[in-house]
């Protein structure tokens, strides 16, 4: 039981990085792309679209293994781990959200640059309510 516990605990964290690393990235070639010429756009649009479907799997992933976490060692009691791991549940819930609001960002007018920050700063949140929770 530890060991899948270290193992889902390792893919949660391996996750945490991969969205992190999106989260660093995807406003570098958001800047690039913004007013740039066609055939540049058409280079960098497929590594945004990679990039930004690696960011929602790592979500995916952070959300299914941290339940999983939540299960194995708490008996699913979320209630239990005090008001920084309730914090965190909330700021993923946000993050969740955030995510599904982005794959109609074309259809709501929302600037990518706020979008961007908000999601960093929850990203950054949740970790500070992670480490508060467990560390
Ligand atoms: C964006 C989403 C998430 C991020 C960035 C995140 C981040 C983290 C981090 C950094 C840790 C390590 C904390 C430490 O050991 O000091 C951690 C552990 C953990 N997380 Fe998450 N997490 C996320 C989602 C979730 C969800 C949705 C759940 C449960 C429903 C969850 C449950 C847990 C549990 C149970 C642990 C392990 C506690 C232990 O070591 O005993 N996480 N998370």
């Amino acid at each position: 039981m530890d060991l899948t516990f270290n193992i889902l605990l390792m893919l949660h964290l391996g996750a945490l990085v991969v969205a992190g690393a999106t989260n660093v990235a995807m406003p570098l070639i958001g800047r690039q792309m913004a007013g740039a010429t066609p055939d540049v756009i058409a280079r960098l649009g497929p590594i945004a679209g990679r990039l930004s479907l690696n960011g929602r799997i790592s979500l995916g992933v952070l959300v299914l293994t941290g339940i999983a976490l939540l299960w194995l060692r708490y008996d699913g009691n979320a209630g239990g781990l005090g008001p920084w791991f309730t914090a965190k549940m909330a700021l993923v819930i946000g993050i969740v959200v955030l995510s599904v609001a982005g794959l109609f960002a074309r259809r709501i007018p929302v600037s990518p640059k706020l979008f961007g920050l908000f999601n960093r700063a929850l990203l950054v949140a949740i970790v500070v309510c992670a480490v508060m929770a467990f560390g």
